[in-house]
């Protein structure tokens, strides 16, 4: 019946109660699991609750004394010597893995060529001898980086759990500087905490790995190292070499510290194909050091010293009805005001002021071609010459050329590490240069948390 404290019982949705406390471990050694549940508070008419009542976690334990009898085994143990399918005859029972259901506790009648299935094994029980997958309720469940039986949670490439490779930029770069001189050349430096790299190339020369302390991971000191697996910052670098000839390095990573790859020349170098991703915060320093290095990173960038192409042709007039004429531009929001300028300065990558020489607009995108003039805030080092990006062909705030602005913007990586770009957000900060929107800016730097 329904319950009178409430005026319409029926209605909305019906909840779960919160969970209750973990079990105690499966096991007292190795691995084994915990379980803990809830329940649906349903009223008469209501939706059943979305979601499992059940929750199994992993728990790990040290592993268990050699010589201990496993867990499935001291489940078939316990019919030894008792009467079992209906006869007198008793058996010695072991695991047996063979039959369909490896969460069924099948166990073989030592010596004889039949084996029973004892129904269900006991939660926590693994899967197979030595795999990662245990058993729970008859179904066998593989552990999600999270802890939790069957909740398939995976690490992303950045390492985080249940993570959608968004806490990390990816770099992908082929090197294709030809060499003058048999010898080590400098390919990339990889930054300490580096994830996922690999290194590829076609060719007779050999890459080396060096560490932060000058010594040589691999194929160092004119030596070639043999192919296989190598442990060094923190984790396995697996070299292969074959006659094709080619040469990778696969690193799982996360790296203990810098490691910079370089190459042994002993041909011209058709081009060496690496990538790794990065968390975000080591980017800016990263992209520093291999600028500092002279290895630029950030692509297409305009040229220092050419003259502008010809400028009628890529710069479209700043004007409402310059596009379709079922696209037209709308008036702006107004974005100023202190709050605002806080709000960019402290969220951007870079602050700069910036003179626009030119306006192009190119598919979605408006792109203009700027030169910084002062630099407020900045990720990494900046160019006299750089592109910045806005959305749309009517972008908010609209930049005129030939005008000097304060500019925040942001630095955008396209998840596959081919675009580097410096965007102005929709309705972000532009604000015309002046000597008193300069002094506003730099009260607004003090005030970031
Ligand atoms: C992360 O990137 C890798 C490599 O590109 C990809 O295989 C994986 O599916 C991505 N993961 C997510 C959650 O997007
Ligand atoms: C390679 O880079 C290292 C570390 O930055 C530097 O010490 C070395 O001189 C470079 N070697 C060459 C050949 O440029």
């Amino acid at each position: 019946f329904l319950h009178a404290g409430r005026g319409v019982a029926a209605q909305g949705p019906s909840e779960w109660t919160s969970w209750g406390s973990w079990s105690g471990c499966s096991s007292s050694c190795g691995r084994g699991v915990s379980v803990r549940s809830r329940r649906c508070i349903r009223l008469l008419g209501q939706e059943p609750c979305w979601g499992n009542t059940h929750e199994y976690r992993l728990c790990q334990f040290p592993d268990c004394p050699p010589g201990a009898v496993a867990f499935r085994d001291l489940q078939c143990a316990l019919y030894n010597g008792h009467p079992v399918l209906g006869m007198q005859k008793t058996y010695q029972w072991v695991p047996f893995y063979g039959a369909p259901n490896q969460c069924d506790l099948n166990c073989l009648a030592e010596g004889h060529a039949f084996y029973h299935s004892f129904g269900r094994v006991l939660d926590g029980t693994t899967c197979s001898p030595g795999a990662q997958e245990l058993c729970v309720a008859g179904h066998c469940l593989s552990v999600g980086c999270d802890g939790l039986l069957g909740s398939g949670a995976r690490e992303d490439h950045c390492g985080r759990c249940g993570g959608t490779n968004d806490s990390c930029f990816f770099v992908q770069r082929v090197f294709r500087d030809a060499g003058a001189f048999t010898g080590y050349w400098n390919v990339t430096l990889i930054p300490a905490g580096a994830r996922h790299i690999r290194v590829a190339h076609q060719s007779h020369n050999h890459l080396a790995l060096m560490g932060s302390d000058g010594h040589y991971v691999l194929n160092g000191n004119w030596a070639v190292s043999r192919p296989g697996t190598y442990q060094a910052v923190g984790t396995h670098i697996v070299y292969t070499r074959d006659a094709r000839p080619e040469e990778t390095l696969h690193v799982a990573g996360p790296t203990s510290h810098d490691l910079l790859l370089q190459v042994l020349l002993q041909e011209p170098n058709p081009g060496i194909k690496f990538e790794f991703w990065l968390p975000r915060e080591l980017y800016g320093p990263f992209q520093a050091q291999v600028q500092a290095l002279g290895w630029p990173l950030r692509q297409p960038q305009p040229r220092e010293v050419v003259h502008f192409p010809t400028l009628s042709t890529i710069l479209t007039p700043c004007a409402p009805h310059s596009t379709t004429p079922t696209d037209p531009c709308l008036p702006c929001p107004d974005t100023r005001g202190r709050a605002h300028r806080l709000l960019h300065y402290c969220s951007s990558d870079f602050v700069f002021q910036a003179r626009v020489l030119g306006r192009h607009r190119q598919n979605q995108e408006t792109r203009y071609e700027v030169r910084v003039q002062l630099v407020y805030k900045n990720q990494s080092p900046l160019r006299v010459r750089e592109y910045v990006w806005a959305l749309g062909h009517c972008p908010c705030p609209l930049l005129s050329p030939h005008r000097e602005y304060l500019l925040a913007v942001q630095r955008l990586v396209s998840p596959d590490g081919t675009q580097d770009r410096l965007l102005l957000p929709h309705a972000g900060y532009a604000r015309p240069w002046s000597p008193a929107e300069d002094s506003r800016v730099r009260l607004a730097a003090r005030r970031c948390p």
